[in-house]
């Protein structure tokens, strides 16, 4: 983008929407634009019942708008919901600046953060998809509004091309998803053959979920105070106190409005989130929106069919309250959750008991005590062993070792799949919980 694009936020007021809602809308705005690189330099609400059809706000309006722009050498102004692509052209003609929407906007941001192939794939799917009804007839004007917010991604090098080779592209970027995603599945199959509980962290932007992640895997994952600073999905090895292994993915933020190209697109990448055991909410526990972002969160899960998996709220950020009591109240209004502060490393533990309290009462990693007869060129399955669960006891003999162990119920249906045809398997015996 030029440096510093200088923009205006426009947003409208419904009268069936109380005002600070639309006032909070643009303040995320704000923060999506200064993400995006964008200066801003206005907030503009208009009062009105509905939008209109041709301008979205009135007409008068626009023109008025036109004028305060041209004499403060605006470049970029952002609408707070979706124009439909007419509005958006008759807005650039009279406005004479470039004119984006929420969704344009979010998907620029987007573009500017996707890192992996995957990711960047599905940004472009999502921008092409968004792009495709917003070029009809009007090519060669949307490319004449040059670079910057907005345009980048597939935007710089194909604004100019015509409907059918978007089409094309669109169809390329899909086999490829294709690929990628058949490569993801057979990981998956690999993952699954040495079973792991895979525990997800969801979130509303910026909620403090990559942070969570580097607190307790130091996973080394970007965190940054801005909107969407992660994209991509990382994976990492968690252990549990009770020493269970488990799988914990960060995945990408949720934020009000989610284009649904953008959901459509990243459908592969929520996979992660849908193949999970358990779903860690990441609450930004300090916003004044928290009960607002938490709902959006649970809305996105629920588009995503998602809303029945099993989820700890985890409330971020407490180090923020002076007050113990404060954190008390927040507790009263999300129920069941765990308080935590990512940044300064406090409530972890606990964090941690209770996703391990969670995953046995999910039978995830249902307990099965094991005791063993292990000749020493099976000593992979101690590995495995010490790996997946707890090594309680070991005896050394000189041809074998006894080995009373405790695991999880899928390792130990391995185990005895090894075994079974040697006489490793002394017995399964019942251990008293420790
Ligand atoms: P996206 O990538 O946008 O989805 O963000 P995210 O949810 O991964 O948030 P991230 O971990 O990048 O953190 C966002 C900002 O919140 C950063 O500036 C963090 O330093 C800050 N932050 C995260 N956790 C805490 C916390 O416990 N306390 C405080 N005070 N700040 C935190």
């Amino acid at each position: 983008m030029s440096q510093r694009e200088k923009t205006v936020l426009v947003g409208l007021h419904r009268p069936t929407v109380k005002r600070y809602m639309v006032e909070d809308s643009l303040e995320e705005l704000a923060q999506l634009v200064a993400t995006a690189g964008g200066q801003e330099c206005g907030r503009i609400i208009q009062e009105r019942d509905k939008p209109t059809p041709a301008y979205y706000i009135g007409k008068g309006k626009a023109q008025e708008l036109a004028a305060w722009c041209k004499s403060r050498h605006i470049e970029m102004v952002v609408f707070d919901e979706e124009l439909s692509p007419s509005q958006q052209h008759n807005l650039e003609k009279v406005i004479q600046c470039k004119v984006l929407d929420r969704t344009g906007l979010i998907l620029d941001v987007f573009a500017r953060h996707a890192r992996s192939r995957e990711g960047q794939l599905q940004v472009e799917l999502a921008q092409l998809k968004y792009m495709l009804p917003r070029l009809m007839g009007k090519g060669v004007e949307l490319s004449r509004l040059g670079a910057g917010i907005g345009t980048r991604g597939p935007g710089e090098t194909k604004l100019e091309t015509d409907r059918r080779r978007i089409k094309r592209r669109i169809n390329h970027i899909q086999y490829k998803l294709g690929q990628v995603r058949r490569q993801r599945q057979l990981y998956r199959c690999k993952r699954q053959s040495v079973p792991m509980p895979v525990v997800a962290l969801v979130g509303y932007t910026n909620a403090g979920k990559s942070t969570l992640m580097n607190a307790l895997t130091d996973a080394g994952v970007l965190v940054q105070d801005k909107l969407f600073a992660t994209l991509d999905p990382t994976t990492r090895r968690l252990q549990l106190p009770n020493h269970q292994t488990v799988l914990l993915s960060d995945t990408v933020g949720f934020i009000r409005k989610l284009p649904h190209q953008l959901i459509e697109a990243f459908k592969a990448t929520l996979e992660e989130v849908a193949e999970a055991d358990l779903l860690l909410h990441v609450i930004d526990a300090s916003h004044f929106e928290m009960n607002e972002q938490a709902q959006t969160v649970r809305e996105i899960l629920r588009e995503l069919g998602l809303e029945e998996k099993p989820c700890i709220p985890v409330l971020n950020k407490i180090d923020r309250f002076k007050h113990r009591n404060t954190v008390n109240c927040l507790f009263a209004r999300i129920p069941g959750a765990c308080a935590v502060s990512a940044l300064k490393r406090t409530g972890l533990e606990e964090l941690l008991n209770r996703i391990a309290a969670e995953l046995r009462r999910l039978s995830c990693g249902r307990r099965t005590d094991l005791a063993l007869s292990l000749p020493y060129e099976q000593s992979d399955l101690l590995a495995l062993l010490h790996q997946k669960g707890q090594v309680l006891k070991i005896e050394y003999l000189p041809d074998r070792m006894l080995v009373e162990a405790r695991t999880d119920s899928h390792t130990a249906g391995i185990i005895r799949q090894q075994l079974q045809h040697s006489d490793g398997m002394r017995e399964q015996i019942g251990l008293p919980g420790r």
